[in-house]
């Protein structure tokens, strides 16, 4: 895992984004795994901004949602398919039909999670699947115990998430209980993880799953499994972990040809 530490949450959007730039520069089809919440927002005004100038060009990638909502209209300006729409699709210039978003409306909710992972393995597998990280160390929607095993499905949002959740609601009442989430055994299965985390607020989840046991407790210890795995995080996040010192050493000596 490679963990690296820059001051800002300007910074962490920066490198994310040539983390992007760089896989689709090799591969203009690209399949991106799409996180929603506030933690990718600055890799996306990045790469939208390198879209804009004309310096990179993303319509030949597509796209997969993480998560959404059960039970929210799609039109509902909190619904990931929306914010996908306005924050991702849009601004950087990704074909609509070329990125799919859970079916949180579907009346058969898990036929709509096996269909998910299927049109996942269709096109291949994710490239490079951005993440963010709960307060609680979920990602995507795998709450605490959520097997490593498993697969996009159905989950019911923890307390915590909901109430963390509520600040996008007109009130904590109108957060949804439900979700569909791909699931841990999904997200490991991208070629490439991409954990970005900001604030004081995620210090300790991050410490949890770049250093704490590899445990369903803290579902994003999970990427302690996965062989290609760059967590970046400002200072804030980044200050309970124990060997801060050593990631910084190492990234400030990382060989050229070790770059991607
Ligand atoms: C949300 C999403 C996750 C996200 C996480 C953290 O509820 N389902 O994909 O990574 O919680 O959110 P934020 O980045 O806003 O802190």
């Amino acid at each position: 895992m490679e963990v690296i530490i820059l001051p800002g949450a300007a910074e962490v959007g920066r490198f994310g984004a040539d983390r992007i730039a760089a896989v689709v520069s090799r591969a203009p089809r690209a399949v991106l795994g799409l996180a929603t919440g506030s933690s990718p927002q600055g890799i996306y005004a990045e790469l939208a901004r390198r879209v804009a100038a004309g310096t990179l060009d993303l319509s030949g990638v597509s796209g997969f949602a993480l998560d959404e909502y059960v039970g929210i209209p799609a039109d509902h300006p909190q619904s990931y398919a929306a914010v996908l729409d306005r924050d991702v699709v849009r601004p950087l210039g990704l074909a609509p039909s070329r990125v799919r978003v859970p079916d949180g409306r579907a009346p058969d909710l898990e036929a709509a999670a096996v269909d998910y992972d299927r049109a996942i393995a269709a096109v291949g597998g994710v490239d490079v699947q951005i993440l963010g990280i709960g307060a609680n160390g979920h990602i995507g929607f795998n709450e605490p115990t959520s097997s490593f095993a498993s697969r996009t499905r159905i989950k019911t949002l923890a307390p915590r998430t909901r109430a963390d959740n509520a600040r996008f609601f007109a009130s904590p009442e109108e957060v949804p209980t439900h979700c569909l989430t791909q699931g841990l055994g999904t997200i490991l299965e991208a070629r490439e993880l991409l954990l970005v985390a900001q604030g004081e607020a995620k210090a300790e989840a991050v410490a949890a799953a770049v250093e704490g046991p590899v445990a369903a407790i803290c579902p994003a210890s999970a990427l302690q499994l996965h062989r290609r795995v760059c967590v970046v995080v400002d200072e804030a996040a980044a200050s309970r972990l124990r060997l801060a010192d050593y990631y910084r050493y190492t990234h400030a000596r990382k060989p050229d040809w070790q770059r991607p």
